[in-house]
């Protein structure tokens, strides 16, 4: 088994920005970038979830279950809710507070017990690989159980650091049907998704201000020491910058498609 995941970003928006929600959410056009508008587009997209769940689902297995608020949510919508999840911090942080089955591991390693009515991956389909996860799938699975996803994933033209995370939307379409898994239901939430993107880029941006600042006299005072400390955090500048075209929310639109999905298993 891999050593267990410590997601610092993940940390961030729920501890420092206080976030239950690890997805970017469904905003509306109109919305000012702010973070109450961000809880509320992320409480939008919980909902979507929510009432797509077919009525003949018991139990359910939540895939990187992150903070546990949409496995909250299906407990307390009287479902027999199990979650998962390999990162450490969510582990100890979940099984304090929730008093429901919690599976500390990779999908992809997971050893299912039972199978489930539906298996439930919200944002987290693309850390599972496209090799494994439909095998995986069928194994939590019972015949026409069914698989909810709301990810984003490549498109065929994406470029770049745009090309780097979730899976190849057209591949892992066909992949689908060719493992038996027929499409239900499908909603492409691409543009209201992305201003989340907005939002971050924004918070980068006065972050980076906010450095300027406190900086300016010590850079101001020694120029040579300042060159130094660049060139010593030359591989972070550049990760960093790499970062911010990340946030680029037309990027993001050209090279990627944020999609609500629900399958059924054939047989
Ligand atoms: C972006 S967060 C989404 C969290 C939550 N589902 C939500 O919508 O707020 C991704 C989640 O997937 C988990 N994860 C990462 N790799 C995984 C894997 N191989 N198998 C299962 N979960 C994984 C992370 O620890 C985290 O809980």
């Amino acid at each position: 088994m891999k050593k267990p995941k410590n997601d610092r970003a993940l940390r961030f928006y729920n501890e420092v920005l206080g976030l239950e929600h690890l997805h970017y959410g469904i905003w509306n056009d109109d919305d000012e970038l702010t973070i109450a508008n961000l809880k509320l587009a992320q409480k939008r997209y919980e909902d979507l979830l929510a009432d797509n769940i077919p009525a003949d689902v018991k139990t359910t297995l939540e895939s990187g279950c992150g903070t546990g608020a949409m496995w909250t949510r299906m407990l307390a919508m009287g479902l027999d809710a199990e979650a998962l999840s390999p990162d450490v911090n969510q582990m100890e942080m979940l099984t304090k507070k929730i008093k429901a089955p919690f599976h500390f591991c990779r999908f992809e390693d997971f050893e299912p017990s039972k199978q489930y009515d539906m298996v439930l991956m919200s944002e987290s389909c693309q850390y599972v690989p496209l090799d494994q996860i439909f095998s995986r799938v069928k194994r939590s699975l019972r015949s026409k159980g069914y698989w909810m996803i709301c990810d984003y994933f490549t498109l065929d033209n994406a470029e770049g650091v745009m090309a780097k995370s979730g899976h190849n939307f057209n591949k892992f379409m066909q992949l689908a049907r060719e493992n038996g898994f027929e499409l239900l239901k499908e909603r492409d939430i691409t543009r209201e998704a992305t201003r989340t993107l907005d939002f971050a880029r924004d918070l980068v941006r006065k972050g980076r201000t906010g450095v300027d600042i406190i900086t300016e006299k010590f850079r101001h005072d020694h120029p040579l020491m300042t060159r130094f400390v660049g060139w010593l955090l030359r591989k972070k500048i550049r990760k960093l910058n790499e970062s911010e075209e990340l946030l680029d929310s037309k990027k993001f639109m050209a090279g990627k498609k944020y999609i609500f999905l629900l399958f059924q298993r054939g047989d």
